[in-house]
C-alpha cells in the first residue's frame, strides 16, 4: 500500500527527529530471552526517523512513500500516545540498515522513532527511556522481545545484557575492548522476523527444558566470557567462542543451510570465528577478524562468490545519536 504523504498540520503537534544505528549480537542471542547475558555491539549504519504532524495519522512512510505495515503503525500510535501527542502524527522512515536481515532494524527504528517523538513532545530521551519506548515495536516484530536489542541501539558501543527477572533489575554494562574488533558482516538474503525463530524455540524449549535449558546456559557462559576474552583484548578465544555457539545455536534449531554453509566458507577464508547473528532462519552471519587488513580480506573474498556483506569495527566509535 502507498500514497503520498499528506502535509496538512493537526492542531498542537510538534515535529522533531531522531536516529538510532542497526546492531550486531556477539554472543547470547535467544539464551537472552531466558535470562542469560548477551554481549551486544552497535553498528556504524543507522535509521533515521522524521515525525510531523499529519491529520491523515498516525501513518508511518519509508522514503519510497510505501506506508509501514498496519501494526507497526498502531505502535508507532502507542508511542505517540504514551509521549502525550495526539494521533496526527506521520512518521517518515530513511534506512541505511537492510529491513529484516537481522542487524536490528526493527530496533532501530523504535529507538529513532522514540528519540524523534520524545523531540515532538519536547520531552529528555535518555538512553533507557528510548529503549523502553522502542520496545511498543519489537513486541510487534518479536513476540517476546529481551530487550537486548533496543538497549544496544540506544546506547551504541558494546554492551553485555541481563534483562530484568523477578526481583532482579535489568543489567546493562558497557565494553571496552582491550584490542580493536573488526568484524565481517555477511548477508544471506533470508529475511526472516525474529519471532519465527524465537517462538518456535520457545515452544520446543516448554516442551523439553531438560534438552535445551543447559545449551540456553551454555550460550550464556560463551557470553559472559566472551565479554572478558573481548576486554582483555583476547580475539583467539573470543573466535573460539563464535564457533561453539553457532554450533549451539545450530543444535536449537535456529540456524538453516545458508547460515551454516556461509559461516564455514567465513572460516576457511580465515576468520577467526563465525556464527549467526541475531534471531537466524536466515538474516546474517558474523565473522571475526584479526584487525582491520584481514576484514578488508574477509569482504573481498566474500564478495568474490556474490555474498553481499561489509566489514565493521565495533565499539564505542560506532556511537549512538
Ligand atoms: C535478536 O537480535 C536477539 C534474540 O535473542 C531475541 C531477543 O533477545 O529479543 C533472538
Amino acid at each position: 500500500m502507498s500514497r503520498a504523504p499528506s502535509s496538512a498540520a493537526g492542531p498542537g503537534a510538534g515535529s522533531g527527529q531522531g536516529s538510532a544505528p542497526g546492531k550486531v549480537i556477539l554472543l547470547g542471542e535467544h539464551a537472552v530471552v531466558y535470562g542469560h547475558p548477551a554481549l551486544a555491539g552497535a553498528l556504524s549504519q543507522r535509521i533515521f526517523v522524521e515525525v510531523a504532524a499529519d491529520a491523515a495519522g498516525p501513518c508511518v512512510y519509508l522514503t519510497s512513500g510505501e506506508s509501514a505495515p498496519a501494526e507497526l503503525v498502531s505502535a508507532f500510535g502507542a508511542m505517540a500516545a504514551e509521549l502525550g501527542l495526539g494521533a496526527s502524527l506521520r512518521a517518515t522512515v530513511r534506512t541505511e540498515l537492510p529491513l529484516g536481515g537481522g542487524l536490528g532494524s526493527s530496533a532501530a527504528l523504535g529507538v529513532a522513532l522514540a528519540r524523534a517523538l520524545c523531540e515532538a513532545a519536547g520531552q529528555p530521551c535518555p538512553p533507557g527511556r528510548a529503549a523502553y519506548l522502542a520496545l511498543h515495536l519489537e513486541r510487534v516484530f518479536h513476540g517476546a522481545p529481551s530487550g537486548v536489542d533496543p538497549a544496544v541501539c540506544a546506547l551504541g558501543g558494546l554492551i553485555l545484557f541481563t534483562r530484568a527477572q523477578g526481583s532482579a533489575p535489568e543489567a546493562v554494562v558497557t565494553l571496552a575492548p582491550g584490542r580493536p574488533l573488526h568484524v565481517l558482516v555477511a548477508l544471506t538474503g533470508i529475511a526472516r522476523g525474529t519471532r519465527r525463530t524465537v517462538l518456535p524455540l520457545a515452544a520446543r524449549r516448554e516442551e523439553r527444558p531438560a534438552l535445551y535449558d543447559p545449551l540456553l546456559s551454555a550460550l550464556g557462559e560463551l557470553a559472559r566470557g566472551g565479554a572478558d576474552a573481548l576486554v582483555r583484548g583476547d580475539l583467539a578465544d573470543l573466535g573460539v567462542r563464535f564457533d561453539a555457539a553457532h554450533g549451539i545455536l545450530a543444535a536449537l534449531g535456529v540456524s538453516c543451510t545458508e547460515l551454516d554453509e556461509l559461516c564455514a566458507a567465513l572460516r576457511r577464508d580465515g576468520a577467526l570465528g563465525a556464527k549467526l547473528t541475531g534471531a537466524g532462519g536466515g538474516g546474517a552471519a558474523l565473522a571475526l577478524a584479526q584487525d582491520a587488513a584481514q576484514a578488508r580480506v574477509l569482504e573481498q573474498k566474500a564478495r568474490a562468490r556474490g555474498v553481499q556483506c561489509f566489514a565493521a569495527r565495533l565499539g564505542p566509535e560506532a556511537q549512538s545519536g
